[in-house]
C-alpha cells in the first residue's frame, strides 16, 4: 500500500483527480470503478472542475462500472448510486450513460444479477483504476464486516451502522434499504489499481484497521493489504490513528518524481 497522507481534503481531492486524469491521458478508452459516498465527491468535482475549465482531457471513450447499488429503489430515483454517479461526475465530463454500467437491482433478475455484472466487468477487460471509501466499520463498498475476502459481485444486507450512516441522504432511517448489490472484496482485488480516499476524523479508526491492522474479514478494507498497487489518500483526521503516520509522510516527500501512483 502506498499510503499518503495529505493536510486538508482539498489535498487529497486534488491529487486524486491528478490519479484518475493522468491514467485517462495514457488510457483514453480507460475502464474506471466508481465508488458513491461523500469522500470521493470533492475529487469528482475537481475533475468536473478541470474538465470544463477546458484542461482536461477527453473522457468520450472512458468507460465505467460502479461500485454497487440499492436495491428497491424504483429506477431513477436520486439516491440510487447509478443516478448519484451520473450527477457527481460522468454527465460533468461528457461520458455517456450508456458506457456507465451499474449492478441491476431489477427484481427478477437478482439471483444472477452478481455474475452479470462480473461477466460485464470481464467483457470491458477489467477494471483499470478503481476508486473506493471506506465505511466507519471498515466496510468497502458494500461489504460489511464478515464478508469473504475473496466475494465477488452479490447481494449483501447492511448493518444497522451503514444504514444509520446513511440516513443522511434520505428522509428517515426507514427509507434506507435494507438490501443491496455490491461488488465483491475479490472484484476490488482484481482492479489494477485501487484508490482508497478517506477525510475526516471519523474515518481514523477504520483506516488504521484497514491499513495497520490484522488482515481480516473483521475490517473488509483491510484485504487491500493484499492488492499489489494500492494507493491510500488521507487527510490530517483520517491519518489520525495511524502509527506509522511519520513514516509515511517521509516516503511521501522522499517520492521519485518519476514515479507514478499505482
Ligand atoms: C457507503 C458506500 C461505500 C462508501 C461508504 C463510505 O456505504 N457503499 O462505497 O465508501 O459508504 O461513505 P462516505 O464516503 O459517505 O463516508
Amino acid at each position: 500500500m502506498e499510503v499518503v497522507p495529505l493536510d486538508t481534503g482539498e489535498d487529497v481531492a486534488r491529487l486524486a483527480a491528478d490519479i484518475v486524469e493522468s491514467l485517462v491521458r495514457r488510457t483514453p478508452a480507460a475502464v474506471l470503478g466508481l465508488a458513491t459516498g461523500s469522500s470521493p465527491v470533492p475529487a469528482y468535482r475537481e475533475l468536473a472542475r478541470r474538465h470544463s475549465a477546458g484542461a482536461a482531457p477527453s473522457y468520450d471513450a472512458v468507460r465505467c462500472f460502479t461500485l454497487d447499488e440499492y436495491i428497491g429503489l424504483p429506477v431513477g430515483h436520486p439516491q440510487t448510486y447509478r443516478e448519484t454517479i451520473f450527477c457527481e461526475l460522468t454527465d460533468a465530463l461528457g461520458i455517456a450513460r450508456e458506457q456507465v454500467a451499474s449492478p441491476d437491482p431489477e427484481p427478477a433478475g437478482l439471483p444472477q444479477a452478481g455474475e452479470r455484472y462480473e461477466a460485464a466487468i470481464r467483457s470491458a477487460g477489467g477494471i483499470d483504476l478503481q476508486v473506493v471509501g471506506i465505511g466507519t466499520d471498515g466496510h468497502l463498498a458494500f461489504n460489511e464486516p464478515g464478508s469473504s475476502l475473496s466475494s465477488s459481485t452479490r447481494l449483501k444486507t447492511l448493518t444497522e451502522q451503514t444504514r444509520r450512516d446513511n440516513t443522511r441522504f434520505f428522509d428517515k432511517l426507514d427509507d434506507v434499504p435494507r438490501h443491496v448489490l455490491t461488488q465483491g472484496l475479490g472484484t476490488i482485488l482484481q482492479a489494477r489499481h485501487v484508490l482508497l480516499v478517506a477525510t475526516g476524523q471519523t474515518k481514523a479508526s477504520a483506516v488504521a484497521s484497514a491499513v495497520e491492522g490484522a488482515l481480516s474479514a473483521s475490517c473488509p478494507a483491510s484485504v487491500l493489504q493484499l492488492h499489489p498497487r494500492c494507493t491510500v489518500l488521507l487527510d490530517t483526521g483520517a491519518a489520525a490513528g495511524l502509527a506509522r503516520a511519520d513514516h509515511y509522510r517521509e516516503v511521501h516527500a522522499a517520492k521519485p518524481s518519476w514515479q507514478a501512483y499505482g
